[in-house]
């Protein structure tokens, strides 16, 4: 079951080159759960035809005026009424202004037109069509209706071989969009904290001690706390990952720099949750120049990195904290001694050496432990998890202020 599940959308095209991008973003809609009617202008459908649409949506995609809709007794009125949200994509410069100053000349705008529910709107165009003053009063106009939102364009290589802003947004941030616009807002007003991914602690200039974390968990958990409206925070380790969308994201590399991280943020934060898989152990000494293999019989003296759960556990901050334990074999007894030992308010645990909730895997198996209770979830993809993680904090928040 995904996110957009029962959400009924309408996917407005119009005519940029960036339109057969957006037949990602369709299949992206479809499987998350929604149902997606695609809207077409007739410089769209010059683009990217129809029947693609048909084909990733499973309903007949409308072109220009429409037709289909019609002929089955569904007006423009009735296709607005029902949208849960419209997502322009691509959004032109025509079509902006049209829709700024209320036009109704297709479809599309006539659907817009008749609408209450958010319009999420994907520029894309030529940058001095974007930088344009016309442009420019138009989003202004656009902008006035809180509904309206926009995203993007970013700034890169143009379908007309120019560099710079308007470029549609990545199918993947305008779904993200969606799904953040379609969510309910219960963190509205909280502040996150997520710690994410592995640290790497240097031997010499050229190699590190580390793990295999992916940063997969606290990345979903980060993801899944901005679509529910809280200011987010990542702190992360090195990961393979893309920066999550609407986080503000400090990059770190040690356990001693993630742990300062970590405090500095602290006192302005509501929940901590300390995903990262910090490293247990640092060099004592770190080889100024690289080693060298002819340095027979090498060994390396370890000491442990700052527990970073720990220091903050004993500053007992007001904020609510969530740490994670990684077990080989029954994760239960342990998270409860980290309970304990860290002075934590939940623990979420997993048995890293079953094969559907180790590293650097989608799905995730794993147990809710707090002072009362041991509660096991079903297998879930980390998404699911971080979403049934942050039911539980909304809970424990309530009750904290309650
Ligand atoms: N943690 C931390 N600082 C460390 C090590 C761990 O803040 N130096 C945090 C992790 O982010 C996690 C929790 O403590 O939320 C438990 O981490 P884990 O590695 O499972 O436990 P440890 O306390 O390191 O104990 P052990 O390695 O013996 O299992």
């Amino acid at each position: 079951m995904g996110l957009l599940d029962k959400k009924f959308i309408v996917l407005g095209v119009t005519g940029g080159i960036a339109a057969y991008r957006t037949c990602e973003l369709a299949r992206m809609l479809v499987k998350d759960g929604a149902g997606v009617q695609a809207v077409l202008t007739g410089a769209a459908a010059e683009m990217v035809g129809p029947v693609t649409f048909q084909a990733l949506t499973g309903r007949p995609a409308e072109v220009g005026r429409g037709g289909n809709l019609a002929a089955s007794g569904m007006a423009h009125i009735d296709l607005s009424q029902r949208a849960d949200l419209i997502v322009i994509a691509p959004a032109t410069a025509n079509t902006l202004a049209k829709i700024s100053w209320g036009m109704a000349d297709n479809l599309l705008t006539t659907a817009v037109l008749s609408s209450t529910c958010p319009v999420i709107l994907a520029p894309a165009m030529n940058t001095r069509m974007w930088n344009n003053p016309l442009t420019r009063e138009n989003l202004e106009r656009l902008q006035r209706l809180e509904r309206m939102i926009l995203v993007g364009p970013a700034v890169g290589s143009l379908a007309c071989g120019e560099e710079g802003a308007g470029r549609m947004e990545e199918p993947g941030a305008i779904f993200e969009a969606v799904r953040t616009v379609l969510s309910v807002k219960d963190l509205k007003g909280r502040h996150v904290l997520v710690s994410a991914g592995p640290t790497r602690e240097p031997l010499d200039p050229v190699r590190y001690l580390s793990n295999r974390s992916s940063g997969k968990m606290g990345y979903a958990l980060v993801a899944a706390a901005v679509r529910r409206g809280a200011k987010v925070t990542l702190v992360s380790g090195p990961t393979g990952l893309e920066a999550p969308w609407g986080a503000r994201v400090v990059p770190v590399e040690t356990a001693a720099g993630m742990a300062r991280a970590v405090l500095k943020h602290l006192a302005k934060c509501d929940v901590l949750l300390m995903a990262a898989a910090v490293a247990d152990f640092e060099l004592r000494k770190i080889a100024r120049k690289k080693i060298k293999k002819s340095q027979a019989g090498l060994s390396i003296s370890l000491k442990p990195t700052p527990d970073i759960l720990l220091r903050v556990g004993q500053q007992k901050p007001k904020c609510l904290l969530v740490g994670f334990a990684a077990e080989t074999g029954n994760p239960v007894p342990e998270a409860q001694r980290k309970l304990k030992a860290k002075k934590l308010d939940l623990v979420v645990a997993n048995d890293v050496s079953l094969p559907d909730a180790g590293f650097d895997v989608d799905t995730n198996r794993v147990h809710l432990v707090d002072g009362k209770d041991n509660r096991e979830l079903p297998l879930l993809s980390k998404e699911e998890v971080a979403e049934r993680i942050l039911d539980r904090v909304v809970r424990m928040l309530a009750r904290k202020r309650g």
